[in-house]
C-alpha cells in the first residue's frame, strides 16, 4: 500500500526537480501541492510549481497547487535570488508571475485534497507547516503518517551563514514549532549532513545543455545558473541537489539511515540564527539522516528523470 505524498515547496531550482520526480514516481501519487516563498517570492513560486508540473505531468489532470505563506512568521522577507536566479527558475524566463493571494491554510488544503492518509514533504521553509499546525493540528496528526522535511544540519557546512541551513534559517520560530509537533512521530530531517552528498556535475549540466533534445537542454538551463553559484560560492564543479533527496527518501526510507536526536534550534537575531543543534531531554525529538545509499539515489534519479541523456559518472560518488 503507497501513500500519496503531499509536498510543500519554494521552487526553486532543487524544488523543480524533486516536484517532477515526486510527479513521475510510479509507485506513489502526488496528490497535491502547497507553496511558500523561500528561493523566490510566492508568486514566482507558485508559477513555477504550476509549470514545473505541467511538464512532468502533461498527460495527467491538472494539480491542485495552494498558494501559502509569502513571509516567515515573524522575520522579514529573504529571498534566494544569486542561489535560483531572479524568476526562481535558474537561467529561464518565464512569463511574468501572475498575482497571488498569500493564505495560513495552503497546507491544509494540501492535505485535506490528498483525501486519504499521507507522507508530507517539506522542500522550503516550514512557515506553511506551522501556521497549518496553528489552525489545525488534528487534521494534520490525523493525515499525516509521515513528515520529511528537507531542512537542518548537524556536523556539515552550513549555507546560510555558520552552520545553519537556509529552510531553518528563513523562518527558526516555524521550525521550532514543526519539531515541537513531533508529526508522525517525530519529522525526518534530511539535512545539509546527506544532501551535501548528492551532487550533479558542471561537465553532467553542460552536457544536458547541448544535448539535441530540448527536454535536456530544459535541465541544462534550470541548472546551469545553480552550477555557477556553486562554483562561485564554494568552489564546486557542480550543483548540491538538496530536494530531491527528502522526496527519495520520503518514497524509500531504507536508502537511508537516521538517527533519533533532541534538537534545538537557535533563534538569534544574527550570529547563530537557525542552527540546529543537539539539544537536552526536553527539546523535540526529530530523526536525522545521517548516511545515504548514494548509489540507490543515483538509479532512481536517472531511472525517474536523466536516464535517456546521462550515467552514474556524472554524479560524485
Ligand atoms: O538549504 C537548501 C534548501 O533551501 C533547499 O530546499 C533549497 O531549495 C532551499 O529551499
Ligand atoms: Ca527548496
Amino acid at each position: 500500500m503507497t501513500l500519496p505524498l503531499v509536498i510543500d515547496t519554494d521552487p526553486g531550482i532543487d524544488d523543480s526537480l524533486a516536484l517532477t520526480l515526486a510527479a513521475r514516481s510510479r509507485d506513489r501519487s502526488l496528490a497535491a501541492v502547497s507553496v511558500t516563498y523561500g528561493n523566490t517570492t510566492l508568486d514566482r513560486a507558485v508559477r513555477n510549481a504550476r509549470l514545473v508540473l505541467a511538464r512532468a505531468r502533461s498527460s495527467a489532470a491538472p494539480l491542485q497547487v495552494f498558494a501559502g505563506a509569502e513571509r516567515p512568521l515573524q522575520r522579514p522577507l529573504v529571498t534566494a535570488k544569486e542561489t535560483h536566479g531572479p524568476e526562481g527558475l535558474g537561467d529561464h524566463e518565464p512569463p511574468p508571475a501572475p498575482p497571488v493571494t498569500a493564505t495560513a491554510t495552503a497546507l491544509l488544503e494540501a492535505v485535506r485534497v490528498a483525501g486519504e492518509p499521507v507522507v508530507l514533504v517539506t522542500l522550503g521553509p516550514l512557515t506553511n507547516l506551522a501556521l497549518a499546525l496553528r489552525h489545525d493540528p488534528a487534521l494534520l496528526r490525523s493525515r499525516v503518517t509521515r513528515h520529511v522535511a528537507m531542512g537542518g544540519n548537524i556536523a556539515a557546512a552550513g549555507n546560510s551563514g555558520g552552520l545553519a541551513e537556509f529552510n531553518v534559517w528563513c523562518d527558526p520560530e516555524a521550525a521550532a514549532e514543526v519539531f515541537a509537533a513531533e508529526l508522525g512521530g517525530g519529522t525526518e530531517l534530511v539535512g545539509l549532513d546527506v544532501t551535501r552528498r548528492l551532487v550533479i556535475t558542471a561537465a553532467a549540466v553542460e552536457k544536458l545543455a547541448r544535448h539535441p533534445d530540448p527536454d535536456a537542454r530544459w535541465y541544462g538551463r534550470l541548472l546551469g545558473f545553480y552550477v555557477r553559484f556553486h562554483q562561485s560560492q564554494e568552489g564546486l564543479a557542480g550543483a548540491v541537489i538538496n530536494d530531491p533527496l527528502a522526496v527519495a527518501l520520503a518514497l524509500e526510507p531504507a536508502w537511508g539511515r537516521a538517527e533519533a536526536l533532541r534538537l534545538a534550534v537557535d533563534r538569534a537575531a544574527a550570529t547563530g540564527r537557525g542552527e540546529t543543534r543537539v539539544g537536552r531531554p526536553s527539546d523535540p525529538g526529530v530523526r536525522v539522516y545521517r548516511d545515504v545509499d548514494l548509489g540507490a539515489v543515483h538509479d532512481w534519479l536517472l531511472g525517474e528523470l536523466f536516464g535517456p541523456w546521462l550515467t552514474r559518472s556524472d554524479f560524485l560518488p
